[in-house]
């Protein structure tokens, strides 16, 4: 974990490996790592259809998760943001390729929607919203602040139901403890998956979350360090920040 860098841009990560070709239109940079220090992401067509990002507050959750959504705007895939509080990946909305950016509420951070979903004036249906889509991936914030029972959380269920057998995916970001926590809904379901990222872990424990055995020495670090847990293996990541 101390070979790693402090601080790492998206840019310089990718320019770590100028030939570097992501396997998939759903891979999402995350950061930098591996013996060799490359660009490491999830695959969310290949590893998917969802991914974990858990970790205290303020260990870079959401700066990970916006460096992952530029990734996949940049090479041309749509996405959904869920941002049930305050999150730098509100500035997204607006972005060339995003389809919106909702509040927990599933209302757009922008405002506007006369729409009514799941009994919310206002409220915008996110299965509509990737409609026609063939390609796509959702990007949720604070997901322990979504109510599995919700017409939000339900509408995220089924999105990674159906990325099973799709060409999209869910990335799902919040506090380690709470997601460890969560037994059915949206983030239970993407949990099972035991693909994404552990960051500034916080004791051996935090690997009951994917059910992984963490290496020794994994413990604490600056914002954005942590493991990065593909299929159940682990590796020590420095996440990128956007810029
Ligand atoms: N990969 C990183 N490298 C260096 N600093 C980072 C990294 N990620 C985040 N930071 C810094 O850490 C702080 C928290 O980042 P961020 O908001 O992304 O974390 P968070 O876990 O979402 O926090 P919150 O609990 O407020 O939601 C910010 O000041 C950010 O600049
Ligand atoms: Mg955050």
């Amino acid at each position: 974990m101390d070979a790693l860098p402090m601080r790492m841009t998206a840019e310089q990560t990718m320019d770590l490996a100028p030939a570097f070709e992501p396997p998939s239109a759903l891979w999402a940079l995350l950061g930098a790592g591996g013996d060799a220090l490359t660009p490491l992401g999830v695959d969310l067509q290949g590893q998917g259809p969802a991914a974990v990002i858990a970790g205290p507050p303020r260990s870079g959750r959401s700066s990970t998760l916006v460096t992952a959504a530029r990734s996949l705007l940049g090479r041309g895939t749509p996405v959904l943001v869920v941002t049930p509080r305050r999150s730098p990946l509100r500035d997204l909305a607006g972005a060339s390729g995003v389809l919106a950016v909702l509040d927990g509420n599933a209302r757009s951070v922008t405002g506007g929607g006369a729409d009514e979903f799941g009994g919310l004036p206002g409220a915008l249906d996110p299965l509509a919203l990737v409609a026609g889509h063939e390609r796509y991936v959702v990007v949720v914030d604070d997901a322990e602040l979504i109510s599995p029972d919700s017409p939000l959380g339900l509408a995220l269920d089924e999105i990674l139901r159906t990325g099973r057998d799709g060409e999209h995916g869910l990335l799902v970001a919040g506090t380690t403890g709470d997601l460890a926590t969560a037994y059915r809904g949206f983030a239970a379901e993407a949990r099972k998956g035991r693909t994404g990222l552990l960051l500034n872990v916080q004791s051996p424990a935090d690997g009951d979350l994917f059910t992984v055995r963490l290496p020794r020495g994994a413990v604490g670090g600056p914002p954005g360090r942590g493991l990065l847990v593909i299929s159940g293996t682990a590796t020590p990541i420095q996440c990128a920040v956007p810029q």
